[in-house]
């Protein structure tokens, strides 16, 4: 799962996702495009929103981002377009390209559409933020699970 600052947006994807999957068979991560945020905690209204659904994110920390995310995992889910150019940027080849999916895809396939950015606003933007990523996560656990 990736955003830009690893803060807000990807570490809900990334434990949202846990929350639906079993954790014997699955790796679930989150990373940013970004390096402001490297080792930092999640936002605190991203754990407050997760916690609020019974999600537990306070132990995740920031990282960047790297090339060999490529290869560690199967798929890459970006919550923008922004995020997609940021990845795609960074891919070697056909291969890796072919990993990055926008998250909102699993529920407007094709779409492209984007997560939108909460940092900047209020307590609301986390809750949208929350409830598209939780809709796109439902999806996404059963498809990975066939
Ligand atoms: P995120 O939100 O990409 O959802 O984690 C952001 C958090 C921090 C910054 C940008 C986006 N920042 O520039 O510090």
């Amino acid at each position: 799962m990736v955003c830009l600052g690893n803060i807000c947006r990807s570490p809900l994807a990334e434990g949202i996702l846990k929350s639906k999957l079993p954790e014997s068979d699955f790796i679930v991560d989150s990373a940013g495009t970004g390096d402001y945020h490297v080792d930092d905690a999640p936002d605190p209204r991203s754990i407050e929103i997760a916690k609020k659904h019974g999600i537990d994110i306070t132990s995740q920390r920031g990282r960047q981002f790297d090339v060999s995310d490529f290869d560690a995992f199967d798929y890459i889910y970006v919550m923008d377009s922004s995020n997609f150019e940021n990845v795609v940027k960074l891919a070697r080849n056909a291969k890796d390209i072919a990993k990055v999916h926008y998250i909102l895809n699993e529920i407007y396939p094709n779409q492209n559409h984007n997560v939108p950015d909460p940092y900047t606003g209020g307590i609301q933007g986390f809750d949208d933020t929350f409830k598209m990523l939780d809709e796109a996560c439902e999806v996404l656990a059963k498809k990975l699970q066939y």
